[in-house]
């Protein structure tokens, strides 16, 4: 973030904040932009924000339209699959996208996302370690076939006590496919019962009617189509070619 070592990070701890609580707050508080988060590919801020009585509430994520990188295959407006995302992650009860809003911010509109106190030093390939976090992973794995997720990194994966998270999202939705991620663990395993749920739950209006502002209609149908084809497999999909893995994989 453009600190010496000897500065205090900008980063501030606190307990697990409820899902309803974090979108009020992300909608309706002011964004002070921290600084650049380190990583990232775009112009991503780390932001304080302040709640209208001067306190400071939690800390986001604030990805403004203005910094993203141009990208051949998909056109601007990557903060809006941010948003799809989350939305399409609560639709299915998953809880795997920390609450993300779009809105205005110092540096023009984009995606507003909770920021995760989480520890930095674990990743997804730490993470697939641990017992108790594999049906958080099966989840993500389900979650990102479905969401076409192009870059799923290791380092995109949080962990927060006991819960997982996955962030940058941006390069979700395509229409064409272009899965490419680390998580190809659980191939040929079966769908566990609470994806087989979450999936059948697409079959029904209500994701087409919480995405259609943000994607296209031909999004939409892609992700359906996608859904069902993993319900239809049964199982968690075999890396399909060389480039079903990102580069670098953390
Ligand atoms: N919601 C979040 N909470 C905590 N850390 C995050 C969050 N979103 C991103 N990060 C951290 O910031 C880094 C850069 O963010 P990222 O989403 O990859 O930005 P970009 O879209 O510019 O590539 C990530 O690798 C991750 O370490
Ligand atoms: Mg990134």
């Amino acid at each position: 973030m453009g600190r010496s070592s000897k500065e205090e990070s900008p980063v501030r701890t606190r307990p697990p904040v409820a899902e309803a609580v974090a979108v009020e707050e992300l909608s309706t508080a002011d964004v002070e932009v921290l600084g650049r988060l380190p990583w990232s590919s775009n112009a991503t801020f780390l932001a304080d924000l302040r709640r209208a009585d001067g306190s400071l509430g939690l800390q986001a994520v604030y990805k403004p339209l203005r910094g993203e990188r141009p990208l051949l295959d998909f056109p601007p407006g990557l903060y809006r699959r941010e948003v799809a995302a989350y939305l399409l992650s609560s639709h299915l009860g998953w809880d795997l996208v920390p609450p993300t809003v779009e809105r205005d911010g110092p540096l023009g509109h984009g995606s507003l996302q909770l920021f995760v106190p989480a520890d930095f030093e674990q990743h997804y390939f730490t993470l697939r370690g641990r017992e108790d976090h594999i049906p958080l992973l099966m989840r993500l794995c389900a979650f990102d076939v479905a969401a076409n997720a192009a870059d799923r990194k290791g380092g995109h994966v949080l962990v927060e006590g006991g819960r997982i998270w996955a962030v940058d999202n941006g390069l979700c939705f395509h229409s064409d496919f272009k899965l490419r991620t680390v998580i190809w663990d659980f191939a040929g395993q079966p769908l566990p019962e609470d994806v087989i749920a979450g999936l059948s739950l697409l079959r029904g209006e209500g994701a087409a009617e919480v995405l259609s502002p943000l994607l296209t209609e031909d999004e939409v149908d892609a992700l359906l189509e996608r859904a069902d084809a993993l319900l239809a497999l049964g199982c968690f999909p075999h890396p399909h070619s060389t480039r079903a893995v990102p580069w670098p994989p953390v």
